[in-house]
């Protein structure tokens, strides 16, 4: 009685062990079950960058949720720094991400100064880094890496297409005015490169530190010097409240203004009629009219009930190329060679339009002129077809 009872159990053990076993390996080789994958987003949530961090990651996190919440066929799991773009702290908190949180992926960040921290970091540590806004030339210039990506621009880009464009209006003498940090330098940079060439000068460079917006000052030199025409270059907070300021002071009737996209992306609500009729130049704009960006659009404002801006973009498509890559090795990032070599052959369905990478992997990407008009950033034209960052000193 006793055998056979054991005998039965065993039998049936047996046969229950063979199923599982088969079921198991069956389920295995249909879908392995590959850890999550941790993506630390260091963005600012807080100071005159914050709505600029959440549209970041309201954009990344839509095309993760297009994809069904996987990339490569990994989970994503996401960790969460407030950098406050302050690149004081930037080296310790990108080093926790890294060290405490073992983060697969950093994505971040808004500020120059920031992200050229964390691509240190991510160079010294090989941690894959992808930027979804700063546009530090030197992140795709000197600090190049096989590891380091941006789904942004570089500073160069949207200043040196404005140069053009001001140049060709016969514009002769330019007053800038900027934050004196890497973002506001290169970006006048760009803008004098293409417009002194052009036959523009550049009369008069103002600054102040970032993040400071009391402009009066400056407002009073830049009056005085009658220059005819003003190239900025201010983001978020601060160019809501340079754009009012510019206009309360009389200014906007008689000295055109113009700058870099950010100038009033995701800020028009804010800005109201002081930013009607300003033109910029930027990689987006509120009109393209493409099925892929109107999709891209509908979704975004279903989501988070707000319209998207550059920064959504630029984080939808952060993800897109975190796809690139991850899709060709499986998700096994270990894999570095095909994962960076899959981006570097990778078209990136942007809804801003298709871009490939520079091989310091910057967008080659073009850059449109827009004008504002009520609360859109219209369409005029495009500035500069397939505009490529030089990458200056980058050797990869
Ligand atoms: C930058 O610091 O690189 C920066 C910040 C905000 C922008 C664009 C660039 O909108």
């Amino acid at each position: 009685m006793t055998t056979f009872r054991r005998t039965f159990i065993s039998a049936a053990a047996v046969a229950a062990l063979g199923l599982a076993t088969f079921g198991a390996t069956t389920a295995q080789a249909q879908a392995p079950t590959l850890p999550k994958l941790k993506v630390g987003l260091m963005l600012p949530y807080t100071g005159t960058f914050a709505a600029l961090g959440t549209a970041i990651e309201n954009g990344f996190r839509q095309y993760v949720a297009e994809q069904g919440g996987k990339l490569g066929g990994r989970e994503i799991e996401y960790v969460k720094v407030d950098d406050e773009s302050n690149p004081a702290k930037a080296t310790d908190n990108v080093n926790k991400l890294i060290k405490r949180d073992n983060v697969d992926v950093l994505v971040g960040s808004v500020h120059s100064g920031v992200a050229m921290a964390m691509a240190k970091v991510a160079k010294d540590t090989n941690t894959l880094l992808i930027v979804p806004n700063a546009g530090a030339d030197a992140v795709t210039g000197a600090m190049c890496a096989p590891n380091i990506f941006r789904s942004s621009f570089s500073n160069w880009q949207p200043g040196y297409a404005m140069g053009e464009v001001m140049a060709k209006k016969g514009y002769k003498k330019v007053v800038s005015i900027t934050w004196k940090y890497a973002a506001g330098d290169e970006s006048v940079k760009g803008f004098k490169e293409s417009f002194e060439k052009g036959g523009g000068t550049v009369v008069k460079e103002l600054s102040l530190p970032f993040p400071n917006v009391e402009f009066q000052a400056l407002l009073t030199e830049i009056a005085a010097a009658k220059p005819d025409a003003v190239f900025t270059f201010f983001a978020g907070g601060g160019a809501v409240k340079f754009v009012k300021d510019y206009s309360a002071a009389g200014l906007k009737k008689s000295i055109p203004l113009y700058g870099s996209g950010f100038l009033t992306d995701g800020t028009l609500d804010a800005q109201g009629a002081d930013a009607d009729g300003i033109m910029t130049t930027l990689h987006y704009a509120d009109s393209l009219g493409t099925p892929r960006d109107n999709a891209f659009r509908l979704a975004y404002a279903k989501t988070y009930k707000m319209q998207p801006d550059v920064y959504a973009v630029q984080g939808y498509d952060a993800a897109q190329i975190l796809s690139a890559g991850l899709t060709a090795v499986k998700g096994d990032t270990t894999k570095r060679a095909e994962f960076t070599a899959a981006i570097a052959k990778a078209k990136i369905d942007s809804p801003r339009g298709a871009f490939s990478l520079s091989k310091a992997h910057n967008p080659v990407q073009d850059i449109y002129l827009r004008q504002v008009v009520g609360k859109e950033n219209k369409v005029i034209g495009i500035a500069s077809k397939s505009l490529a960052d030089p990458g200056i000193g980058c050797k990869i």
